[in-house]
């Protein structure tokens, strides 16, 4: 059986920083597949690096929940923002990062305020790893504007091996 240990409002906003993670998740994940059927693929790679950043935040959040005594219960997921172009998918991804610096930044005063220091090194932490995120969003969607990406061919299959050839 768990036992609560921290506040309630530190609580409630690592579960809310969980289901904008796992939700930033999903939305990388997907534009990373779509921006492949488009042929873009250095974009793919990148937006599937994000989406594996943004599970490694929700597996720390996870881990942190369970150290104060709750499991993750109630994360809902967003539903997927898309866009027509590679630049309008990246606008939308910063208004999501933008989101999730603004819960990080309230949840970091709030710990600060109520001298829980052991938590608000830990949003502060994230906090300063998703303005990270949006800077580099906005450096990509300004050499964006300079020199757009060129969709590439896609990779060929690779050539299977027959064992009997020598
Ligand atoms: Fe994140
Ligand atoms: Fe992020």
């Amino acid at each position: 059986m768990f036992v609560a240990r921290s506040d309630e409002k530190v609580l409630g906003y690592l579960g809310r920083a969980l289901s904008l993670e796992l939700s930033a998740v999903q939305q990388y994940s997907t534009q990373a597949r779509l921006v492949a059927t488009w042929g873009l693929n250095k974009a793919a790679a990148s937006l599937q690096q994000e989406a594996e950043e943004e599970m490694a935040h929700s597996d720390r959040i996870i881990e942190r929940m369970l150290a104060l005594g709750v499991a993750p219960g109630s994360s809902q997921l967003r539903p997927v923002k898309l866009a027509t172009d590679l630049s309008g998918l990246l606008r939308v991804n910063q208004q999501f990062e933008a989101e999730i610096i603004s819960l990080y930044s309230a949840a970091t005063r709030h710990c600060s305020t109520v001298g829980d220091h052991d938590n608000r090194v830990f949003f502060e932490t994230l906090l300063q790893e998703e303005q990270q995120h949006l800077e580099q969003l906005d450096n990509w969607l300004q050499k964006l504007q300079q020199i757009p990406e060129k969709p590439q061919q896609r990779n060929p299959q690779p050539v299977r091996r027959n064992r009997r050839m020598r």
